[in-house]
């Protein structure tokens, strides 16, 4: 008798569920005090201990913090190098090449599509509305499109980037909750400056759900590159079977520990605080210039302006880097990230009357 399937099985490429995982010497593992099965070196010639050894797939010690930090359980978390290492992930365990596809609702971040292209799967690239929330007909567009029941995985970023704008968590559970044979992923890249719309607490009981962290934004740890997948246990036993043997390396996991420490969290939410008292002073700053700034639910606003190109010399001859758009629906916008106070008060003063 076959026993059935779950969702992430029968969602996954066909070719994973029989796949034997790449037995690593550090999961076969043993007991004993002389390691010789990895090919390593013997010698350590660093201060960091166990650089000379290879690191844990996925180091216990990270993954009980990310658990303590999200209250979500251990065995629901993975993680790996980054967010965008995750997009990847999903995309390679779950859609078929020149076969399947993801869906987007634009403008959104550009890698959900990248990392589709480059594995040859399809993007069905939806737009968000003028306000930037989900078309209230988004379930018949993707009825409709040419990859209907192909379309494996729906990406929605929240807060969005590049605009800064929410969806309300009523509004993703519809989408989670009405789409049961789709990968609804959630990326809450940015979920630190806008806690509250956080959907974390429902991956236990949502067998279709995946949430994306980083510990890129508000954890100031861009350079580390360490990010989370957090998913039933379904999805996760999926993912691994697509994860490198060793994602994660030892300083970096060193570095996220003590990010996601108790002291670590009160740095993170004082300089979240901070940042996000600054974003407000900048996004006053550009209304009272002129600008049309969305609200802004990340570490960044999204500013359209009538004299773009003026802007933009301004800023470049200021020496500051922006970043500037030219798809169509963000033509005339710029996006300026968060800063510290005196970045800040430069950046209004730029955009002040007398300059
Ligand atoms: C929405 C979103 N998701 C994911 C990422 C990538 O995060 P990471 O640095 O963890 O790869 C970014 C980076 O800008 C982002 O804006």
């Amino acid at each position: 008798m076959t026993t059935a399937k779950n969702l992430a099985q029968r969602l996954a490429r066909p070719e994973l569920l029989d796949l034997q995982i790449y037995q690593s010497a550090r999961r076969i593992g043993g007991q004993g005090d002389i390691w010789i099965n990895a090919n390593e070196s013997p010698f350590n010639n660093s201060s960091l201990e166990g650089v000379n050894r290879y690191p844990e797939c996925q180091p216990s010690a990270l993954i009980d913090a990310y658990s303590r930090y999200s209250g979500v359980a251990n065995n629901c978390i993975l993680t790996g190098r980054g967010a965008d290492e995750a997009i990847e992930i999903l995309i390679r365990t779950f859609c078929t090449p020149a076969q399947d596809a993801i869906a987007t609702f634009g403008p959104t971040y550009g890698m959900y599509a990248i990392s589709a292209k480059t594995a040859n799967v399809a993007v069905t690239a939806l737009q968000l509305t003028d306000d930037f929330q989900l078309p209230s007909d988004y379930a018949s567009q993707l009825d409709d499109c040419a990859y209907n029941a192909n379309t494996k995985i729906v990406f929605i970023c929240n807060p969005n980037n590049p605009t800064g704008s929410v969806i309300a968590k009523a509004e993703l559970i519809k989408v989670i909750d009405s789409n049961p044979e789709r990968i609804i992923v959630v990326d809450e890249a940015y979920i630190e400056f806008s806690p509250e719309y956080s959907v974390a607490d429902l991956v236990e009981s949502r067998a279709n759900l995946v949430v994306l962290r980083t510990l890129s934004k508000a954890f100031a740890l861009a350079g580390a590159r360490c990010g989370f997948l957090l998913a039933n246990p379904d999805i996760i036993d999926m993912c691994m079977r697509v994860i490198a043997p060793y994602p994660v390396p030892l300083p970096v996991s060193d570095l996220a520990v003590k990010a996601l420490s108790p002291q670590g969290l009160l740095t993170m939410q004082s300089q979240v605080d901070d940042m996000s008292q600054q974003g407000l002073r900048l996004a006053h700053a550009l209304q009272a210039y002129g600008a049309t700034v969305v609200n802004a639910h990340g570490n960044y606003v999204l500013a359209q302006f009538s004299d773009k190109t003026t802007v933009q010399q301004k800023l470049t001859q200021a020496g500051v880097i922006a970043r500037s758009y030219s798809d169509s629906r963000l033509a005339d916008s710029i996006r300026f990230s968060f800063s510290n106070r005196s970045q800040t008060d430069y950046l209004i003063s730029l955009f002040s009357a007398s300059n």
